[in-house]
């Protein structure tokens, strides 16, 4: 079965999640960002595609690619600054396969925690008043300082886990 990764990452950390996976599948397999897809992706039976959160959603070079995806499977995975646990996690994958071709389902999802960019947190607390869901406060400091140790080894071989498992299941006709 050809197998390749394609990631969309702005800061690297789904870079790295997607190279664990890449580097979990068989010996070869591509991991190449968004930007640098080949002309025969739609000769590949396998994409495991890779977005970050942004806003709740998959990123726009990710959420551009995703309808057009006709291979025969599909695996998802992201990374995202709150609890990869949460509702708000969740929520992200599943409009993220919204975006698929029609009838088209995920044959594999896996997300977990990425540090967000200093940058983008100094801006929202600037933006958001204190008190607010975006704005500083105690719990949001903890999240941010969590988010900041992602992905980490153990991510990274829960990702490398996810890859084998999806391709398990499809190979078995599971998914
Ligand atoms: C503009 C922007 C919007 C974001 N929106 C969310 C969000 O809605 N939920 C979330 O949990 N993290 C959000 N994040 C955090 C990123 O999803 C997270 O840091 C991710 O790991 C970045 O991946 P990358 O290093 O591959 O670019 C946002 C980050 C940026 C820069």
């Amino acid at each position: 079965m050809r197998t390749i990764v394609v990631y969309s990452s702005r800061t690297g950390n789904t870079k790295k999640v997607g190279e664990a996976i890449a580097a979990a599948l068989p010996e070869g397999t591509l991991a190449v960002s968004v930007q640098e897809i080949p002309t025969d992706l739609p000769a590949y039976d396998c994409v495991f595609l890779g977005f970050w959160v942004d806003r709740g959603q998959a990123d726009k070079a990710a959420a551009d690619l995703l309808p057009k995806l006709t291979n025969a499977h599909v695996a998802l995975f992201a990374t995202l600054g709150a609890d990869p646990h949460s509702p708000h996690a969740a929520e992200s994958l599943m409009k993220a396969a919204e975006l698929l071709p029609e009838g088209k389902k995920p044959a594999g999802q896996f997300i977990c925690q990425g540090a967000v960019d200093p940058k983008v947190i100094e801006m929202m607390y600037k933006m958001f008043p204190k008190g607010h869901v975006h704005g500083q406060s105690a719990e949001r400091d903890a999240l941010h300082a969590e988010a900041a140790k992602h992905p980490d080894a153990a991510d990274l071989a829960a990702a490398g886990a996810f890859a084998k498992k999806t391709m398990e299941d499809i190979v078995r006709g599971n998914v």
